[in-house]
């Protein structure tokens, strides 16, 4: 029957632990955009929020079990561009972005590095471009599995290189970024929220970032255009996402607490450091956030299609 008092469900929202699901490995930069916001999200809810982490291929196994939760808006997830080119990738998904979720809100927009193992030749993106060409079937380029932005920027460079690589998927680019340092993989194309801190250590060498833009954190590496490869442009756009059916006064009140934590200064400190920041409070919202999903959705479709790449 119906509920009194602006709904029993919603108005007490939350009265348990709601879970943020993270598609990727701990320490990778969708783990640490999600443990950012969690407190200051959490106190704004007046509830506690546990970050959970769901890996597997390329994002594509969190973001399932999290369309087939409960729509009771204590089971959210994380997810970043990868929610857009997933369907272009993977034959059998197991859930549509669009029909499948409610949208809560975008969250940041993070510049992406190429970095190598910092014993790696080439000194130069254009070096990097000539060395890979010469010695394709020996280079290894780390990503966190078909459906990663690591794997997106991954599959642009490939394609701006005129080569194909010998790819090393990992659960996420924590553990990939471990093992640049340690120099057990080549390079890989990953976001400023990992790859920052080992660029300013001198851990990973930087070629070049993937926005228009030098990131004002990174001050000394190049932006692709130019380091003469201007097509590798990629932003990986973030979002928070709850099961289809969530009540909208839940979507809403976490759309609130998003708002929020965007706004804590000690996260918006937190982002600069890593080189990326909050989006505006007008994208924060469910409106802003589907509408940037439909975009990207057919963005990808024609750019996977057009670098030849096929749904496996
Ligand atoms: C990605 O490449 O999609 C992410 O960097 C993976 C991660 O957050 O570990």
């Amino acid at each position: 029957g119906g509920t009194t008092g602006g709904g029993a469900t919603s108005g007490g929202y939350p009265d348990q632990n709601i879970t943020f699901v993270v598609p990727f490995s701990a320490g990778g930069p969708t783990d640490t955009v999600t443990r950012m916001l969690a407190e200051p999200m959490a106190a704004k809810l007046g509830g506690k929020v546990v970050v959970q982490n769901v890996e597997g291929a390329g994002g594509t196994v969190g973001a399932g079990e999290v369309a087939r939760a409960d729509p009771d808006g204590y089971t959210v997830l994380m997810h970043h561009i990868g929610m857009s080119t997933a369907p272009a990738l993977y034959q059998n998904l197991g859930y549509k972005p669009l029909e499948d979720f409610e949208m809560v809100g975008l969250v940041t927009e993070v510049p992406m590095t190429v970095v190598a193992r910092k014993d790696f030749a080439p000194a130069t993106l254009k070096d990097l471009v000539t060395h890979v060409k010469a010695n394709a079937d020996k280079v290894t380029l780390a990503n966190a599995g078909i459906g990663a932005a690591s794997h997106l920027c991954g599959l642009l460079f490939q394609s701006a290189a005129g080569v194909k690589l010998q790819e090393v998927p990992y659960e996420g680019t924590g553990p990939a970024l471990t093992d640049l340092v340690g120099g057990q993989v080549d390079f890989m194309c990953d976001q400023t929220t990992n790859t920052s801190g080992q660029i300013s250590a001198g851990e990973v060498k930087a070629y070049a970032v993937t926005t228009p833009e030098r990131v004002k954190s990174l001050p000394d590496v190049p932006t692709t255009a130019e380091a003469g490869l201007p097509q590798l442009q990629v932003s990986v756009w973030h979002g928070l996402y709850v099961p289809k059916g969530t009540p909208q006064e839940v979507v809403q009140k976490l759309s609130e607490a998003l708002k929020t934590a965007l706004a804590d200064q000690k996260v918006i400190d937190q982002m600069a450091k890593l080189g990326t920041a909050p989006v505006t409070a007008e994208n924060a919202t469910p409106q802003a956030h589907r509408a940037k999903l439909e975009e990207q959705l057919g963005t990808w479709a024609k750019v996977i299609a057009d670098a030849g790449v096929k749904a496996s």
